[in-house]
């Protein structure tokens, strides 16, 4: 039995290729290329700021995930030869700020917190960009935490990230079940020693490398089947 749902917050409960609407208006022909490039640069940055000073006081090379969010948004831009105006980045940026959720990031918040269990995030995200999205979703009464990796200055997949719930919550690591829609944080929870739940929306295929993840669902609705 799960004493605690723990999920990862962008892409699992907000939607991240919502930037892609906001996107194409500015950058007519480019909205779905580069959101993608976006995520995936911005993904690589909490990467290389991990491996390359992975101390137990945390990397060096630290910078908050919003900061590494607009460094890689302009990377991009430079790579494909986009003009970002001061006032597209910060459209583009205040829209991520309050980035939509899911349509059942709520309800399913929600149905377990009636079920007794406790609810967290586990995220990359920065403690005050998590505090917005959160909040502008209407999700804060139905989470007892939101674990941030700031603590630690060690992005996921780090170990210490993970480890984070187990300091956060007074439960045992076969009590927890980690949702997450982005399979490399699937497989890294998988391999600290979590039970995963990987939400699957695209009907991608999982990676090629570990272990399978204990369930696969195609929506957040479906994580409560699990449980
Ligand atoms: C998160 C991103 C990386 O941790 O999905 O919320």
């Amino acid at each position: 039995m799960y004493k605690l749902i723990a999920f990862d917050a962008y892409g699992t409960l907000f939607d991240v290729y919502s930037m892609g609407q906001l996107a194409e208006e500015l950058f007519p022909g480019h909205g779905q290329a580069f959101s993608v490039m976006w995520r995936d640069r911005q993904i690589d940055y909490t990467r290389l700021v991990t491996m390359s000073d992975p101390s137990s006081n945390g990397s060096k090379h630290y910078l908050p995930f919003w900061e590494l969010t607009i460094r890689s948004l302009r990377y991009v831009c430079k790579r494909m030869g986009l003009t970002l105006t001061p006032e597209y980045e910060k459209r583009l940026m205040d829209q991520y700020a309050k980035l939509t959720g899911f349509e059942d990031s709520l309800t399913v918040l929600k149905a377990i917190k009636e079920k007794g269990l406790f609810t967290a995030i586990l995220s990359n995200g920065s403690t005050d960009m998590l505090a917005t999205v959160v909040n502008s979703n209407g999700l804060t009464p139905y989470l007892d935490k939101v674990v941030t990796v700031e603590e630690v200055r060690l992005f996921k997949t780090a170990p210490q990230a993970y480890a984070l719930l187990l300091k956060e919550f007074p439960v045992k690591k076969e009590e927890i079940l980690f949702v997450s829609s982005n399979a490399w944080d699937a497989l890294a929870a998988k391999w600290y020693g979590f039970d995963v739940c990987w939400v699957n929306r695209l009907g991608h295929p999982f990676e090629e490398i570990g272990e399978n993840p204990n369930y696969e669902v195609d929506s957040l609705t479906k994580v409560l089947e699990v449980i």
